[in-house]
């Protein structure tokens, strides 16, 4: 089989993980028998300074006539003073909503050489295997009314029955497959939006009835992803909590820099690491390209239903770090431990997947 990848490197450190992305992509399609051709196209503020738009029409184009899209990430503090509608994030909404990807899938899985490096105490993270399905299309970042004058600035958290319904059977298929239990959150003691969440939640449980629905308010989910991160399995939450409790999920698996993603529910898959452009470090090579190759692991089981070559690569992943290899946001100076670049970790990563028994 023959797919074309959108390569969307954007701004920041985006290019230098997605180049580490890229290798395994290749690596995978050789291992697996997959031929990709894979197309550049620019996103984010590089597409502002080229094409004056954060979504330019070519690369419309190039993802309407792909298979899957991978990101790097958007965004840089050159473009704050611009318009909302113009800002390099704009790109990525658009493209997401362009796609029509309305589940977000973000994993969060602890390697246990990492448990030690956690903030969080090692006997509380080792072992965390949860997956966040955060609803991608709707909620305040889309709704509307939507404006600001000097005074006063409106947002508008809008939900429909239908996107809940469609969010919340992703998720519980995905708790099906996994250990069952699926915590929904949300805010319905104050909320609108969140009572006809959890409304609609509780009527898709009825299609699952092999499923644990739990419900937990986001403020306290908050609380518990510290506390007592175990207890999560799936959990499905609307687009701007799924945001926020992403990040901080992020401090359990050691750095952002570990977490991949995967938008999916159009007609292209969209794959990108959780974290953003981090422009402090950017052309340094000191980024983690984990979450970034994690995301073509992604991309191999959701796009091309190569489980796999996803298994292939996540293995790969626990190795290089049981090897002790480390990027800066994942060293710390224990024994034993290798401090690499962006680059050697990727080769590190290329060589396991390959070789999975090497020394
Ligand atoms: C993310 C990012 C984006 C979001 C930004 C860059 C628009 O924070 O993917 O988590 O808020 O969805
Ligand atoms: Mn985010």
């Amino acid at each position: 089989m023959k797919y074309q990848i959108a390569f969307l490197p954007g701004d920041g450190v985006g290019p230098e993980v997605l180049a580490e992305a890229r290798r395994v992509l290749e690596l995978g399609g050789r291992l697996f028998d997959r031929t990709f051709d894979i197309v550049e196209g620019a996103i984010g503020g590089t597409a502002i300074d080229r094409y004056d738009s954060p979504l330019p029409p070519p690369t419309v184009e190039l993802c309407k006539n792909s298979q899957a899209v991978l990101l790097g990430a958007v965004g840089d503090k050159k473009y704050d003073s611009l318009p909302a509608a113009k800002k390099p994030e704009r790109g990525l909404l658009d493209l997401r909503t362009l796609l029509g990807n309305y589940a977000n899938l973000r994993p969060v899985f602890v390697f246990d050489p990492l448990a030690e490096g956690s903030n969080v105490r090692p006997e509380f993270v080792r072992g965390v295997d949860l997956v966040f399905v955060r609803e991608l299309l709707g909620g305040v970042y889309f709704g509307t009314p939507r404006h600001r004058d000097a005074n006063r600035a409106v947002d508008t958290e809008v939900y429909t029955v239908d996107e809940v319904r469609r969010v919340a059977r992703v998720a519980f298929s995905l708790a099906q497959s996994r250990r069952k239990k699926l915590t929904s959150v949300d805010k319905a003691n104050v909320l609108e939006t969140s009572i006809l969440w959890r409304q609609t939640v509780a009527e898709v449980a009825r299609e699952f009835p092999d499923v644990t629905l739990e419900n937990l308010y986001v403020d306290n989910c908050a609380m518990q992803l510290i506390l007592k991160p175990k207890s999560f399995d799936v959990v499905v939450t609307n687009n701007l909590f799924g945001d926020i409790l992403s990040d901080e999920a992020g401090v359990l698996a050691g750095s952002l820099g570990m977490l991949p993603s995967a938008a999916i529910g159009g007609f292209a898959g969209l794959y990108e690491p959780v974290h953003g452009s981090a422009p402090d470090i950017a052309g340094t090579s000191q980024a983690n390209p984990i979450g970034a190759i994690a995301s073509v692991g992604m991309m191999f089981e959701h796009s091309f239903r190569l489980p796999e070559a996803a298994r292939r690569i996540h293995n790969a992943i626990a190795k290089v770090l049981d090897k002790g290899y480390r990027t800066r946001d994942i060293y710390s100076d224990a024994a034993n431990l290798k401090l690499v670049k962006t680059r050697e970790m990727g080769d590190a990563i290329c060589r396991y997947i390959e070789t999975p028994n090497a020394p």
